[in-house]
C-alpha cells in the first residue's frame, strides 16, 4: 500500500516514528509529511531515514512534481498522527496552506486521524465541531486515549498507542464490519496453547501466546464475520465481539471445534495443539518419593484436530474452508516448503500458513513472515509483517476461496 503519514506539531510526534516502523516493516511504502511545527519536535532527517523516502512540508519544493496532487492521488491511506487541534481545524475548514492539508484535499483513499492535545482543547466546542465535520465526510477520527499529558495535566487527549492507530488504519482501508468480504460468514478460530493435565496442579503446556489467533479474530471481525474463538491458554485477551468457548486440553479443543463445525464457514486452526498427553491423569497430587527417583510419565498421541475436521467435512454440501498453520525450520532431509507441502497433503486442508521459524525479524515476537500454500502445494501469497498483516492475508484468502 502507498501510505502518507502526516505528522502534526505536538510532543507525541516522536511516537509517529514507531507507527512509521509498523507500516514500513509490513512492506508498505510510506511518505511522511510533517507540518512545519512538527519538524521542531522531530527533524526531517529522522523521517527520511525511517521511511526511505524524501520528506518535505512545503508545496514550494519540487514544484514541477506537483507533490500534493501526486501524493493525494496515489495514497491508499493517509494517516495523521498526532493530529493536533490546529491540523483538525485546517482539515475541517478545507485549507490548503501547506503540503499536508493540500494533499488531504486531493485524497482518494482512506483518511485516518489520531488526535493528541490537552483535554481542554479536545473538549472545546470548536474542536468538537471540527471532529464532527471530518467524520461526516468519512474521515476516521480515532478517540484519543486518556492519561498523563505533556505537563502535569491528565485526561483524554493522549495519542493512542502506535499499534492501536495501525489497527484502526488497516480497518479503515479494509471495508469495515457489516459490509466486508466475510459479511455474515461464520468463522471459527482455534487459539492459544493446550494444557495437558498430569495431576490436579500440573500440566504439560507450550509457549503459544495466542497473539496470531487474536489478530485473526480481529481481521475476521473487520470483514463482517461472526467469530467463534475456541480458546485454549493465551497471554492476550480476545477482542470484543467474539463468542468464546474456553478449553484446556487437546481433547476438549477437538470436541469444541467439531461441535462448532456444522455452523462454520471458515475454520482456521491457529492453536498450538499438544501432539501428546499423559496416558493417565493422576487424581491426586503426585508426591516426591523417598528414594529420590522421579516419576515416569507415559505419553499417548492426541487426535489431529485439523485432520478430523477435514474428515468431518466429507459429504457436506455447504462450503467450508479449512486452514492450518505450520511452523517449520527445515532440516538436512528437506527445506521448510517441502515439509509444509507434505503436511498439507497429510492434513488435507484447503490452505496452510507456513511460518518459517528460526529467522531473525526486526519486530521479533510481534512480526511474522509466512507463505500461504494452497491445497495443490502452490504458493498463493508471501506475507511479511505484523501478526495483523498476516491475519488480514489469511482472512482475505479464506474469503476468496469461499466465494471465488
Ligand atoms: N493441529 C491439530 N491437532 C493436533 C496438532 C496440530 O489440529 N493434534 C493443527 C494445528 O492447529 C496447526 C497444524 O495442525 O494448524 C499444525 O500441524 P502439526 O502437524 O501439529 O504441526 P507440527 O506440530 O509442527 O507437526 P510436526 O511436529 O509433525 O512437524
Amino acid at each position: 500500500m502507498r501510505i502518507v503519514l502526516g505528522v502534526g506539531g505536538g510532543i507525541a510526534a516522536y511516537k509517529a516514528a514507531s507507527l512509521l516502523r509498523l507500516f514500513t516493516e509490513s512492506g508498505h511504502d510510506v511518505t511522511v509529511i510533517p507540518t512545519e511545527a512538527a519538524t521542531r519536535f522531530v527533524g526531517t532527517a529522522t523521517w527520511e531515514a525511517l521511511s526511505g523516502n524524501p520528506v518535505s512540508n512545503s508545496v514550494w519544493d519540487d514544484v514541477d512534481k506537483v507533490n500534493h496532487v501526486r501524493l493525494g492521488h496515489e495514497a491508499d491511506l493517509i494517516v495523521i498522527a498526532p493530529a493536533t487541534a490546529d491540523v483538525l481545524a485546517r482539515a475541517a475548514a478545507g485549507l490548503a496552506n501547506d503540503l499536508l492539508t493540500g494533499t488531504l484535499l486531493m485524497a482518494r483513499g482512506a483518511v485516518v486521524m489520531a488526535p493528541a492535545m490537552h483535554t481542554e482543547m479536545w473538549q472545546h466546542a470548536a474542536t468538537r465541531a471540527n471532529v464532527r465535520t471530518l467524520r461526516s465526510r468519512g474521515v476516521t477520527v480515532i478517540e484519543p486515549a486518556s492519561g498523563r499529558l505533556t505537563g502535569t495535566d491528565s485526561g483524554p487527549g493522549r495519542l493512542p498507542e502506535p499499534a492501536a492507530i495501525y489497527a484502526a488504519a488497516l480497518d479503515a482501508v479494509h471495508p469495515p464490519a457489516g459490509d466486508g468480504a466475510l459479511r455474515g460468514k461464520r468463522v471459527t478460530i482455534s487459539v492459544g496453547g493446550t494444557r495437558e493435565a498430569l495431576d490436579p496442579v500440573r500440566f504439560l503446556g507450550n509457549r503459544s501466546s495466542g497473539k496470531q489467533g487474536m489478530a485473526l479474530a480481529e481481521a475476521a471481525l473487520a470483514r463482517g464475520a461472526h467469530v467463534t474463538l475456541v480458546l485454549a491458554h493465551a497471554e492476550v485477551p480476545p477482542p470484543q465481539g467474539c463468542d468464546v468457548v474456553r478449553v484446556e486440553s487437546a481433547l476438549q479443543l477437538r470436541d469444541a471445534v467439531l461441535a462448532a463445525l456444522p455452523a462454520t464457514d471458515v475454520l482456521v486452526m491457529a492453536a498450538a495443539v499438544a501432539d501428546f498427553r499423559p496416558a493417565e491423569v493422576v487424581g491426586t497430587k503426585i508426591k516426591k518419593s523417598d528414594d529420590g527417583a522421579g516419576p515416569v510419565i507415559t505419553l499417548v498421541r492426541n487426535p489431529d484436530v485439523l485432520r478430523e475436521a477435514v474428515l468431518a467435512r466429507e459429504g457436506r454440501t455447504e462450503p467450508l474452508v479449512i486452514a492450518g498453520f505450520a511452523a517449520e525450520t527445515g532440516d538436512p532431509t528437506a527445506d521448510p516448503l517441502t515439509h509444509a507441502r507434505a503436511k498439507l497433503a497429510r492434513k488435507g486442508c484447503d490452505f496452510l500458513v507456513l511460518n518459517v521459524v528460526g529467522r531473525e525479524l526486526v519486530f521479533g515476537a510481534d512480526s511474522n513472515e509466512v507463505t500461504i500454500l494452497d491445497a495443490d502445494g502452490s504458493e498463493a501469497a508471501a506475507v511479511r509483517g505484523t501478526k495483523r498483516v498476516v491475519a488480514d492475508a489469511v482472512m482475505d484468502h479464506a474469503a476468496h476461496l469461499l466465494s471465488p
